[in-house]
């Protein structure tokens, strides 16, 4: 009976983001409102960089809450036309392969948000580089979101996420065309060189179901199944894919804070977090899997 009510007391947060990216909450903070919302397994997978690491085994030590190593890597899929985001857990003290790629993705993604700085000043408006540099101290890239930030600061937006976002960023907006990023096979096969579990991330969200099979075949171990956008058909259909694939199903808020949409953190929440340990534990090896 005791075994059942612990494990009836695991709940695991697998995507979080924290300030090193494109939140403005610290890992402190994060651990704070994850003990608040009563989780006990969280990832902090920030886009493109684990600068969290050092954060994140402070904060394991000041919380009655677990960390797992996590990253998200924004890919690309040729075939698909379409970006993909790979999740990747369990990393040991640092992932070269991974880390060598996403070198080169955050410098791709600081210049062409300096880009899109300089396009909005061009309209007119009030922005200053050096304000969403201090916005961006901690994150290892500068994001769309801190542009956003300064223009609140400067009184021209009430929210990040806001009409004038979507003006400058969405459909055909001065800001809206996109960085180039990286074959997600290349970032799946690297994911896999470091020793880690790959995960597609909010799979059906992003529209990349019909590359799932390619996915597999190059290391895909797993599905994001429970996130915000994901409706109970779209679940459906990836717990289908899972299942002729053999794929461990995997869930998490996504939580920017006020950075990204509404939903809370621990608003999704992975499938079977007994299941998911265990495979991670094979994967990456028992030492590695928790900070
Ligand atoms: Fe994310």
């Amino acid at each position: 009976m005791k075994e059942l009510d612990e494990k009836v007391k695991i709940s695991m947060d697998l995507h979080i983001h924290s300030h090193y990216s494109d939140s403005p909450f610290s890992i402190d903070q994060l651990f704070k409102i994850a003990t608040m919302q009563g989780l006990s397994y969280i990832a902090i997978a920030d886009h493109d960089t684990i600068k969290g690491i050092n954060d994140i085994k402070k904060a394991v030590k000041n919380y009655d809450l677990k960390a797992i190593p996590a990253i998200e890597i924004s890919a690309y899929s040729f075939s698909l036309n379409k970006k993909v985001h790979i999740l990747a857990y369990g990393y040991h003290k640092a992932m070269p392969h991974t880390e060598k790629l996403c070198n080169i993705l955050l410098e791709r993604r600081t210049r062409h948000s300096i880009m899109q700085i300089e396009m909005i000043r061009k309209q007119g408006y009030k922005l200053d580089l050096d304000e969403v540099k201090k916005i961006a101290q901690h994150s290892a890239a500068i994001y769309k979101q801190h542009i956003m930030e300064a223009l609140l600061r400067n009184g021209y937006t009430q929210k990040v996420l806001s009409p004038l976002y979507d003006y400058f960023f969405k459909n055909n907006g001065i800001c809206s065309k996109d960085m180039d990023y990286i074959d997600v096979h290349d970032v799946v096969k690297a994911v896999k060189m470091d020793g880690c579990m790959a995960v597609a991330a909010h799979p059906s969200k992003s529209s990349c179901l019909p590359v799932i099979e390619d996915l597999v075949k190059t290391g895909l171990d797993g599905l994001e199944i429970n996130h915000p956008d994901h409706n109970e058909s779209e679940q459906q259909m990836i717990r289908q894919l899972a299942d002729r694939y053999n794929l461990i199903l995997t869930g998490g808020s996504d939580f920017h804070g006020r950075y990204g949409n509404p939903p809370f953190m621990g608003c999704c929440l992975a499938p079977c977090p007994e299941l998911f340990l265990e495979k991670l534990s094979s994967i990456s090896g028992p030492q590695s899997i928790l900070f």
